[in-house]
């Protein structure tokens, strides 16, 4: 059969599945054959036969003769692309050189010593028809995972090349990197003096990607990453400083493990003086955006948030935002943080509590947020964001309001500008409701807008 051609081979069978495994097969064989058109051998690992990367060749595809094929020793030789070896060789892929390496299988020195040739135990050709049978039974002894016995006689315990592939490819998984050994060998070159700023940009980019895995944002903090992320915070290069924090808030976003551990590595007071020091508006963005993600459901961060002044951190960024994105982020946050302690109280209401929500409600209790916002002036500052043209930002800001409205009544009440906005918003968003219902349309986005003046106008009577 011609595996050696595997490439140009697929197309001759239907059968997907043969189509998929040979992809895999010419694949395999481009690594261990380093992308030559080498004969495919197939390898197999040897048990307890010497170093971790040695295999032993079971089968050998040789055809038409003009495969050059070299004759192993008891020394190990490397081999060249393209050159292929007898059945029965051990063969192991020397990972420094990255070279294959032959020298004679167990069996055949064995052999050798003998004065014996193994037999070629090749299987000529097989037809398309029973390669695809070969496939059936592999996939059902991949779906069985069992080690068959009777297979003696089928197609398959003949075809051995594809029978040992399933274990070829477990194989190929050791010869592919990790995640974790990924992020080990980016954390290296992110931390050695030798890496130039637009590397350490690129490894930054690479490890956001990463730590939106639960795990890796674990293994970024146990291999010191946190540290190195906190560092590239304090850069003088903003690029540096607002690619760090895209990292950290990705790590820590629900991420509680990590959470925990930024918090103890003094990440918060980080944040919080690059958030107060940062000029660049897209800097101040993803630090706000690790803050947020490092204080969403954590009381414990929270209290110490605002005993660290991180209320009067945001309201100087409130007041210097013009655009009005920051306005929205940090006014969401706020919002975030009232509803999430608002519904663990609530909570006790109706459900059976066990120890860790006594606990939690315990911490919430301890964040005096609504306290601060008042004291820090919100309740003034919240409303100026109605002023924005864009929608969204305006329903953010009428959440808030009304999320804050428990301490925030009374300067509502005598705040003229709010109670105009209020006024003249509503009348904007009704029209919009009614042009829409022309068309049409039933609880639309403005409705919702609507509904939420609505609820705030009653409270303010
Ligand atoms: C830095 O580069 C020099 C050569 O440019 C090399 O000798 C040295 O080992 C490198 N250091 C590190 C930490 O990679
Ligand atoms: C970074 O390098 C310093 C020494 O240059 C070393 O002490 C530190 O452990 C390294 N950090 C990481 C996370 O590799
Ligand atoms: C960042 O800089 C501040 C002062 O410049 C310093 O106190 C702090 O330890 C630094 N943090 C890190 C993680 O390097």
């Amino acid at each position: 059969m011609r595996l050696m051609s595997c490439c140009g081979f697929g197309a001759t069978f239907s059968s997907m599945l043969v189509f998929l495994l040979l992809i895999n097969f010419c694949h395999i064989a481009s690594i261990l054959g380093q992308k030559s058109d080498s004969a495919l051998t197939v390898v197999e690992s040897t048990e307890g036969g010497g170093g971790d990367e040695e295999e032993e060749v079971t089968v050998d595809e040789e055809e038409e003769g003009d495969l050059d094929v070299v004759q192993p020793t008891e020394e190990w030789q490397t081999l060249k692309p393209g050159q292929a070896v007898p059945a029965g060789s051990h063969v192991r892929m020397n990972l420094q050189t990255g070279q294959r390496e032959v020298r004679l299988g167990e069996e055949q020195l064995k052999y050798w010593t003998q004065e014996h040739r193994e037999p070629e135990e090749i299987e000529a050709s097989f037809s398309p028809e029973e390669l695809k049978q070969a496939m059936k039974k592999i996939k059902e002894d991949l779906n069985a995972g069992s080690k068959d016995t009777e297979q003696k006689d089928s197609v398959a315990s003949k075809f051995r090349p594809l029978e040992e592939l399933k274990r070829d490819m477990a194989q190929l998984d050791l010869l592919v990197e990790t995640d974790v050994q990924i992020m080990k060998r980016l954390l290296e070159q992110f931390n050695s003096s030798n890496s130039t700023t637009e590397q350490r940009l690129s490894i930054l980019l690479e490890l956001e990607y990463l730590v939106h895995q639960v795990d890796n944002a674990q293994t970024l903090c146990s291999m010191g990453g946190l540290q190195l992320m906190l560092q590239g915070l304090n850069s003088s290069d903003f690029r540096l400083q607002e690619s760090s924090a895209f990292v950290l808030g990705s790590a820590l976003s629900s991420n509680p493990v990590v959470q925990v551990k930024a918090v103890e590595s003094g990440a918060l007071q980080t944040l919080l003086t690059t958030l107060a020091t940062a000029q660049q508006h897209r800097v101040k963005k993803k630090v706000l955006f690790a803050v947020a993600s490092l204080l969403r459901h954590f009381p414990y961060a929270q209290r110490h948030f605002l005993s660290h002044g991180g209320l009067q951190v945001l309201s100087e960024l409130f007041r210097a935002d013009g655009g009005g994105i920051l306005r929205t982020r940090i006014v969401t946050m706020l919002y975030d943080m009232i509803s999430e302690k608002e519904l663990i109280s609530q909570a006790g209401l109706d459900l059976v509590l066990d120890a860790s929500h006594e606990e939690r409600v315990r911490q919430y209790s301890k964040v005096s947020l609504q306290g601060e916002l008042l004291e820090k002036g919100w309740c003034g500052l919240v409303p100026q964001l109605l002023e924005s043209t864009e929608h969204d930002f305006r329903e953010k800001a009428l959440r808030a309001l009304l999320a804050m409205s428990p301490v925030c009544l009374d300067q509502y009440r005598s705040d003229s500008a709010l109670l105009g906005s209020l006024l003249i918003l509503r009348d904007q968003y009704q029209e919009m409701v009614q042009s829409e219902m022309i068309l049409g349309e039933e609880n639309s986005y403005f409705s919702e807008i609507v509904e939420l003046i609505d609820a705030l106008q009653v409270k303010m009577k």
